[in-house]
């Protein structure tokens, strides 16, 4: 109940800020109009002006990505808002879906979602006006590099392993939203830990959803590996890199490849480590649970506690069932809260790196049997019949 009404709470600021800056700073449309939008909830247009003085001619600098740098800014009512000013190019046809993409993502709400309040599509500036979260993205919690002010050690001893177990579960729901409960379905296709952000109390919030169709990012971090365009190397599935059909499943590789990092506390690949078997951490995972080792994974995780022991196991099947090489064999989103959630038995995970121990050549078998959603194991059949105890590995990748 409290959160029903923080969450009205919430919006109601949102809104009267929104109608602040446009009473402020420039003329509204007509009233019919200002009304008709804030009753359908449609995300309100800021102009360039505006955005300039929200964001202090943008003296506040968040960060960046390969969508163009994100400014922290305050509406003239104090809300605090995250503007990502956008360098993407648009073609004229992306240009003029803007509206119709701004609209999708301004109607998508959901808690563990980054809410989007407004945007600007004035000649010269294409921004998003977003929710300002106070922790900003998980990837600092998790490796400590951060540029958030408080040192290393500091983070991480904030951050419990309850507390990164609670993001990984609420990080799923806000993905499980996108695929299977929003009007229209939307693949991410760039989850990774800095498009996790976190509230002040460490709510997870997944960002830039819905940003994939609107143009060609910058190639910053990005890599020839995912054909300029979509995901990020380390994250991105293979069937991105490898230029195959795509479904929302890319977008489950990417969540099993945030889970190694959650369940390790570290980059998935760190090529300072000593020992260059643990490398790369989801195959020196692998590796262990293939030997039985489970232990060796535990005390691995950092601050794992004798009584949840069988979360960071579970933890760690989810996340081997969801870098599976085949698409098809990667469970649905509803599937992975709920094994994360302890309601659905888990089938002992296959290797999913036989494409590793292979040189690599599996692309020619590998996704044959398509990327779609329904021979895995996994397959929203067994969510539908109430089934799920008895999923199988049928669909496992051929042995090497
Ligand atoms: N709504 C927000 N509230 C607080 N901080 C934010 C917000 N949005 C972004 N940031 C900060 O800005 C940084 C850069 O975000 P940005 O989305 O531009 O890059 P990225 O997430 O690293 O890459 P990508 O372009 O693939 O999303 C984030 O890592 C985060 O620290
Ligand atoms: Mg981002």
């Amino acid at each position: 109940m409290a959160k029903i009404s923080d969450e009205v709470n919430r919006r109601n600021r949102a809104l009267e800020a929104c109608a602040a800056v446009n009473d402020v700073v420039i003329e509204i449309g007509p009233v019919e109009k200002f009304l008709h939008d804030i009753l359908n909830e449609k995300p309100m247009r800021f102009s360039s002006q505006q955005l300039a003085s929200c964001t202090g001619n943008y003296s506040t600098e968040l960060g960046s990505g390969g969508f163009g740098v994100v400014y922290k800014g305050e509406l003239p009512n104090g809300l605090p808002v995250a503007v990502k000013v956008l360098k993407v190019s648009m073609n004229k046809k992306v240009q003029e879906g803007f509206m119709a993409e701004i609209g999708t993502i301004g109607r998508t709400y959901h808690v563990h979602l980054v809410r989007l309040y407004g945007f600007c599509f004035d000649p010269d500036t294409k921004a998003l006006v977003y929710e300002y979260l106070e922790n900003g993205s998980l990837e600092k919690y998790l490796y400590g590099d951060g540029d958030g002010g408080a040192g290393e050690d500091e983070k991480r001893e904030r951050l419990e392993w309850r507390t990164l177990h609670r993001i990984a579960v609420g990080t799923a729901k806000g993905i499980r939203y996108l695929h299977e409960e929003c009007q229209q379905k939307i693949v991410h296709y760039d989850i990774k830990p800095a498009n996790i952000l976190v509230t002040s109390d460490f709510t997870p919030k997944v960002a830039d959803f819905g940003l994939a169709r609107l143009g060609e990012r910058e190639n910053t971090h990005m890599s020839s590996l995912t054909g300029g365009r979509r995901g990020t190397p380390g994250y991105a599935a293979p069937e991105l890199w490898m230029a195959l059909p795509t479904t929302e499943k890319c977008d489950v590789y990417s969540f099993g490849m945030v889970l190694f990092e959650i369940l390790g506390r570290r980059r998935n690949y760190d090529a300072q480590l000593e020992d260059e078997s643990r490398e790369w951490f989801p195959k020196w995972v692998w590796d262990k649970y293939e030997q039985g080792d489970m232990e060796s994974i535990v005390s691995a995780a950092a601050g794992v506690g004798e009584a949840d022991r069988e979360k960071a196991e579970t933890m760690c099947k989810v996340a081997l069932w969801c870098v599976q090489f085949q698409p098809s064999a990667r469970p649905t989103m509803s599937s992975v809260v709920r094994m994360l959630e302890g309601e659905m038995a888990i089938v002992p995970p296959v290797n999913p790196f036989h494409y590793v121990s292979s040189g690599g050549s599996s692309s020619s078998w590998a996704l044959s049997s398509g990327t779609g959603t329904g021979t895995g194991p996994f397959t929203s059949s067994s969510r539908d019949t109430g089934r799920d105890s008895e999923v199988s590995a049928a669909s496992a990748p051929p042995k090497s």
